[in-house]
């Protein structure tokens, strides 16, 4: 999520389920083709399975920056088609693509030749006055017919004359049912489903109509829901018991990051909702925003932090 994560979140959010896919935020293939590309690009090895999220539109830059993405070790190659900011319609790319089906296979089908690791698509229900009925459908055959691996799709629309990118997150109205009725068509698509869904037993529900759930504010602003992801989802053991053992195995990375001089701030941003509800999460909040910024702000700062938090054990999926 752009401005929002970035390789220090996921490691975090790595520490509470093996299993769950994450992906990078998007980056344009401008970005990627004349940018510091290890400084967008470069990921802990902890991440796995990570996905990288491309935003483009012109076919050999996809190519060319999915293969760059499949050096680096990223494990999934996805194309951004659900993005509504301005910045992102000048570019053409993002959500103004939806209008462009063909444009898109022709993509996917670009990037497939590029690499050996799957491509999948990120899209909306339509935009605009199309009708999702046709859109969708138009969108999901021609990107499965150049080889998509699979499709997520954030179920509402991007009102793209009209409404800013925040507003196009919550107002156009979630349906559901036609994210369901895609993958009653193409059952053999694989079609994960996103936006507004809040909890795990949210999720679990959605499990049984379609492959996968992704999850993207909520596991921003609540991630400790994170911790029950390998238990209840994939009947596994969660990695660890609490949040606080989580933290005690973030801490190595985060010496390691402040020792090649990553400021705190800049990992400890991504803990804001860690103790949510758990008695002493406010004070934890509140040690952090005024010591983890100051200069040279070390580990102990995010000891001392934690240490004002009661311990709990995980979350139940009811939460
Ligand atoms: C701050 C922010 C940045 C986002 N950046 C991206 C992005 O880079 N790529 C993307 O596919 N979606 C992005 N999204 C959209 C989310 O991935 C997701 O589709 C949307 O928020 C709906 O799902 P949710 O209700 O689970 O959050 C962003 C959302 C937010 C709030």
């Amino acid at each position: 999520m752009m401005d929002w994560t970035d390789r220090h979140c996921r490691v975090f959010h790595r520490l509470m389920t093996r299993r769950a896919r994450l992906y990078t935020e998007m980056l344009t293939t401008g970005a990627i083709l004349h940018g510091d590309r290890r400084r967008l690009l470069g990921f802990d090895a902890s991440e796995h399975p990570v996905a990288l999220q491309l935003g483009g539109s012109s076919q050999r830059d996809l190519a060319t920056c999915a293969k760059i993405g499949e050096d680096f070790g990223y494990d999934e190659i996805n194309l951004n088609v659900g993005c509504p900011s301005d910045r992102v319609q000048d570019g053409r790319f993002g959500a103004c693509l939806m209008a462009e089906p063909k444009l898109v296979a022709a993509c996917v089908d670009a990037m497939k030749r590029a690499v050996n690791i799957p491509v999948t698509v990120k899209c909306r229900i339509g935009i605009d006055k199309q009708d999702p009925e046709v859109a969708l459908d138009a969108l999901a055959r021609d990107v499965v017919a150049a080889g998509a691996d699979a499709l997520a799709v954030h179920a509402r629309k991007a009102w793209l004359d009209g409404l800013s990118p925040k507003e196009n997150r919550d107002i156009p109205p979630l349906d559901y049912d036609r994210v369901y009725r895609l993958k009653a068509a193409l059952p053999d698509l694989p079609i994960i489903i996103n936006g507004g869904i809040g909890s795990l037993s949210e999720a679990r529900a959605h499990l049984s109509r379609v492959d996968g759930v992704m999850l993207g504010r909520a596991a921003y602003q609540e991630p400790w829901r994170l911790l029950t992801v390998d238990p209840d989802i994939f009947g596994e053991p969660a990695p660890h018991a609490t949040m606080k053992d989580a933290f005690e195995a973030m801490m190595p990375y985060v010496e390691r990051e402040l020792a090649r001089g990553t400021r705190l701030h800049a990992i400890t941003r991504h803990f804001v909702g860690a103790f949510h509800g758990v008695p002493g999460a406010r004070a934890f909040r509140r040690h952090l925003a005024e010591n983890g910024v100051k200069p040279g702000a070390g580990a102990n700062v995010l000891r001392d932090a934690i240490a004002l938090v009661e311990d709990r054990a995980t979350v139940s999926v009811a939460a």
